[in-house]
């Protein structure tokens, strides 16, 4: 894997170099809550949400680095300070690098629903991997989640709707704020059909992580005290 690189407003550091999970605090000061975009493209929603509210602090994953360059560029013309870039991969990235129940709002929209069965293990939404997503959520945090991929959209409702420590509904017609990414923009203009979830996560701190599905996957052997 390449390294990767964190970016602040000012600086670019090396990945390698910081602790993990990373201490993100110690990278973006301030109290206010965070919101995490994943794979965040040209970063148009991503940028806007951060200029929209000042005392807020903002996190967006994207793998392809020309995207993750051009969005880096935006972020220091615009002189935002409440935001972290992270070019990488989400699922190594949620795995490794990211710190557990710190988000207070997650956004995904249009991720890329692998649809050959061979890739699907690639997804960020299948019952083992969703565990990841949700795990950034603090209590009562929320989930968006867009995509013009009908089938992958009701599967990933599904998926949500069987989660313990998740509600999610659809929802009916655009956000309140208009379309949020570039994809959204120009499937509108298309008029394509899209599934919009909103998801929430419970509000106990001790509430279950873990996808039923991938419960039920999970064996362990051990030698039990005594036999
Ligand atoms: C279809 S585009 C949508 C971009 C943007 N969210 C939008 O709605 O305009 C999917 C984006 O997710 C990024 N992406 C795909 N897989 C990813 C992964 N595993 N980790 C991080 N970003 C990923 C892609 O590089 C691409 O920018």
């Amino acid at each position: 894997m390449k390294p990767t690189l964190v970016s602040l407003s000012r600086n670019e550091l090396d990945l390698a170099h910081l602790a993990v999970p990373l201490q993100l605090e110690e990278l973006l000061a301030g109290d206010g809550p965070w919101e995490v975009e994943i794979g965040f493209g040209k970063g148009r929603f991503l940028l806007r949400r951060a200029s929209a509210e000042t005392g807020g602090r903002f996190l967006g994953i994207e793998v392809a680095r020309k995207y993750y360059r051009l969005a880096q560029k935006r972020m220091r013309k615009q002189g935002l300070g409440n935001v972290i870039l992270i070019a990488g991969e989400a699922l190594y990235l949620l795995s490794v690098a990211l710190p557990a129940a710190f988000a207070s709002v997650v956004h995904v929209y249009f991720p890329d629903p692998w649809p050959k069965s061979r890739h699907q293990k690639r997804r960020l939404f299948d019952p083992e991997s969703v565990d990841l997503v949700i795990g950034l959520l603090r209590p009562g945090g929320r989930l968006y989640f867009a995509t013009d991929h009908l089938e992958y959209g009701d599967l990933v409702a599904e998926i949500l709707g069987s989660h313990p420590a998740i509600t999610v509904s659809t929802r009916q017609g655009l956000w309140e704020d208009g379309p949020r990414t570039n994809y959204e923009a120009k499937y509108e203009r298309e008029k394509r059909p899209i599934v919009r979830l909103e998801a929430t996560r419970s509000g106990e701190a001790g509430d279950d992580l873990i996808h039923p599905l991938t419960r039920r996957s999970l064996l362990a052997a051990a030698r039990l005290p005594g036999s």
